[in-house]
C-alpha cells in the first residue's frame, strides 16, 4: 500500500520508526516531513501535508504523529475527505478502520511507546471498513465536508454536488437490542 507518512518535531523520532517498520512490512512509504526532533515546527504544516496526500490519491492511507496526536489529526481533517483517527491502542485503531473508515491514523510520540505504535498500526492496515450501518454516517461527514468553501486544494477530493446541510440521521425507528454498537 502506498502510504504517507508526517509529523513534527514532538513525533519525529515516533514516525521515523513507524516509517521503517511499514516500510520492512512491504508497504511504499513517503516521508513528508518534518525532517528532525530538534527544531520546532508547527503540526498544522503537516497534517494538511499528509491529509492533501491522502485526499488527492498520492498516498492511500496516511500515519501523522505530533506529540499527541490530537494537533496532526485536527489539521489532516481540515482536508476535505480525510478521517483522521487519534488512536492510542490495538482497540481504537482497529475500530476507526472499522467503523469509520479512518484514512489517516494520527499517534502520539509522548503518549505512545513504540512497541505499542506498531501494534496499533499493524491493527489499523489489518482491519477493514465494515460498511452497512456504518456507512450513512461517513455520507453525513462526506457532506460536511461539501459545506466548506470551494477553492481549498483538497476540496476535489470530496466527490457529489454541494450541500446546503448534511443529511439529517437523527431519532428515527427504534433501534433492536444489541444492533448498533
Ligand atoms: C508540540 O510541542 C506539541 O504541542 C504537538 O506536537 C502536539 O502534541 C499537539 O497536538
Amino acid at each position: 500500500m502506498r502510504i504517507a507518512v508526517a509529523s513534527d518535531h514532538a513525533g519525529f523520532d515516533l514516525k521515523a520508526a513507524v516509517a521503517r517498520h511499514l516500510a520492512q512490512a512491504g508497504h511504499q512509504v513517503t516521508d513528508l516531513g518534518t525532517d528532525s526532533a530538534d527544531v520546532p515546527v508547527d503540526y498544522p504544516t503537516f497534517g494538511r501535508a499528509v491529509g492533501r496526500a491522502v485526499a488527492e490519491g498520492r498516498a492511500e492511507r496516511g500515519v501523522g504523529v505530533c506529540g499527541t496526536g490530537i494537533g496532526i489529526a485536527m489539521a489532516a481533517n481540515k482536508v476535505p475527505g480525510v478521517r483522521a483517527a487519534v488512536v492510542h491502542d490495538v482497540t481504537t485503531a482497529s475500530l476507526a478502520r472499522r467503523h469509520n473508515d479512518a484514512n489517516v491514523i494520527c499517534l502520539g510520540g509522548r503518549t505512545l511507546g513504540s512497541a505499542e505504535a506498531f501494534d496499533a498500526v499493524d491493527a489499523f492496515f489489518a482491519a477493514a471498513f465494515e460498511g452497512g450501518h456504518h456507512q450513512p454516517r461517513l455520507d453525513e461527514l462526506a457532506a460536511l465536508d461539501r459545506l466548506r468553501p470551494a477553492g481549498d486544494p483538497g476540496a476535489a477530493a470530496a466527490a457529489g454536488p454541494p450541500a446546503v446541510e448534511p443529511p439529517r440521521r437523527v431519532g428515527g425507528a427504534p433501534r433492536k437490542a444489541g444492533a448498533e454498537p
